[in-house]
This record gives C-alpha cells, structure tokens and sequence, in this order.
C-alpha cells in the first residue's frame, strides 16, 4: 500500500508537497475519487473523462495523457495489491512562485495519486443512516472537481457533530447535493434528484444510479426539489464513490417516510451491488 504515483513514476510513499504546489496554496487544481472493489476499477473511464472536462474547466493541461494516466493506475493498484478501496488522485497546476495568476506554461502540473484501504458502508446501506441540513456556501462551479473543499469540509463536520453520514446542501429553498454525495428522492413511486448543471458535481455513483433505474423501470426525473419535498419525501438516499447507496431515515429531527429504508431504494441499492459484483 506503500507506493505512490508522481506524474508518470510510481515510488516508495515520501514526504513531498513543495510548499509552492499551487494545489497545497490556491487549492489550485483538480482530483478523483475512483472506487476499487475487487481489485477491480468501478467506472474507471467515466472518472478519467470527468478528470478530463475538470481540468479543460479551470485551463489546466494534464501531465499526460488519459491512456497513459489509466495504465498508470492500473499498475498502482497491482503493486499495491487493493482489492476493497479507493485511489485519489489529484492534479495541480504545480509548483510556482506565489503569485495568484497562472505560472508560465512551462510549469509542469503535479499528479500525485495513492491507494486507501476504503470498505462500503455496509451498516448503514442496510439500516439506514441520517442526515442534517447546511446552507449551500459553494461557488457555482461545483460541476467542477476542483481541490477547493471547505464549505463541503465544514459542512460534513456539522453532519459528524451530530452523528449523521452527510450534510444536504440547500440553495435558497432547492437541494442540490450533499458534502460529498448525491441525493435523491422518492415520492409516489418517482425519483428525482437535482439536473447535473453547475450546482452539483455530476457523480459517477449518480449516473449509474440513473442506468439502473432505467434498466429497472423505475421512473426518474433529474428535476430541482425542496426542502419540503426532501422532509415530505417517501425515501431518501444519497450516492458516491464507496458510500454506494445509503438509504436516509432522518433529517435534522424528521423522520423520513417509514424510518426505514424504502422499497425503491432498496431495489436500487441491491441492482448497485449486483453491479459491482
Ligand atoms: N466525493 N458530490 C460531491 C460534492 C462529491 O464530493 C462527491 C464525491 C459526489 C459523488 O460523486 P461520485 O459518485 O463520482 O463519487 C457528489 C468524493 C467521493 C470525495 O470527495 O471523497
């Protein structure tokens, strides 16, 4: 689990971050979370193209290129022998004298990426888990996977402060995404979770979801909702890379539907297992 990718090197596990790394100043940059079960990738292609459109979003030339950045992780995966986990991956625009505009262009861009030892969250998949409410103090270009997180880390540091997996985000009167999830809800049998459009992060766990429930004829709208449709909701569920499919009993102090998790989601988050099967 020891070694790391550098550009296009894979090493021994340093301390390395160069103080001027314009990702470590500015949060100048981009990343991946990409779900590992099995010693096998879970959508591998998807998060490169999404780590491709982040890095066209905010100007930013990958260090190599998407071919190469894929055998690369692969053979990370092989020598760290992970079979449940996650790789990060992350790409700045590298290391520059500090000053805010962008450093000349032959700065090269810093891809780092390593393994984590991540298993699913299989209790609460089963159970249940709840959730708080936190207003949604991004930028509008959360469409983008960028390293700048902390209203998402304050956020999910309120849901710990009250023993709950995620913070749904709201906007105005609409929710748009949780911390570091989707969320989706059902009501009368229909599915709705927020458009992928600058207010959320188009996640992978997401459009698979979205596959599943046109493979199962269930009927689903990518339509905004409201506080009140999430609190009214029959079911609520969240997505993302290792948290899967986590069914959401109670927000804040309301129980949602039954209190346990739904029919719906239950059929989605066992067509999602098969999946990764
Ligand atoms: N986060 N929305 C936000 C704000 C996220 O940070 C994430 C994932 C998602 C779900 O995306 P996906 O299904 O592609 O994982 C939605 C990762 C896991 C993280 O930051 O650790």
């Amino acid at each position: 689990m020891n070694k790391i990718l550098i550009n296009d090197s894979i090493m021994e596990r340093k301390k390395m971050i160069d103080i001027e790394d314009r990702g470590y100043q500015f949060g100048d940059g981009i990343y991946e979370v990409i779900g590992v079960y099995q010693g096998k990738f879970f959508m591998l292609d998807e998060h490169l193209e999404r780590l491709e459109r982040s890095a066209r979003e905010i100007q930013l030339s990958l260090p190599s290129s998407i071919s190469e950045i894929k055998e690369n992780l692969m053979e990370l995966v092989q020598v760290n022998n992970l079979q449940e986990g996650v790789i990060y991956l992350q790409v700045s625009r590298g290391v520059a004298e500090r000053w805010h505009y962008f450093p000349s262009s032959d700065t090269k861009p810093v891809l780092v990426a390593y393994t984590k030892l991540e298993e699913t969250m299989r209790e609460e998949e089963d159970n249940g888990a709840t959730a708080v409410l936190t207003e949604d103090i991004r930028w509008l270009r959360c469409d983008i996977k960028t390293l700048n997180l902390l209203p998402n880390v304050l956020a999910k540091q309120k849901a710990v402060e009250h023993k709950a997996v995620e913070a749904i985000f709201y906007r105005g009167d609409v929710v748009t995404e949780a911390s570091a999830s989707n969320v989706f809800i059902v009501k009368n049998n229909e599915v709705l979770t927020h458009p992928a459009n600058h207010y959320i992060l188009n996640g992978i766990t997401r459009r698979k979801v979205l596959s599943l429930c046109d493979d199962l004829n269930i009927n689903l709208q990518e339509k905004a909702f409201t506080v009140k449709d999430l609190l009214e909701a029959d079911e609520v569920f969240v997505t993302a890379t290792k948290l899967d499919v986590v069914p959401i009993i109670k927000v804040d102090q309301q129980t949602i539907g039954t209190g346990s998790p739904g029919r719906t989601t239950k059929k989605i988050l066992h067509a999602f297992r098969a999946s990764i099967k």
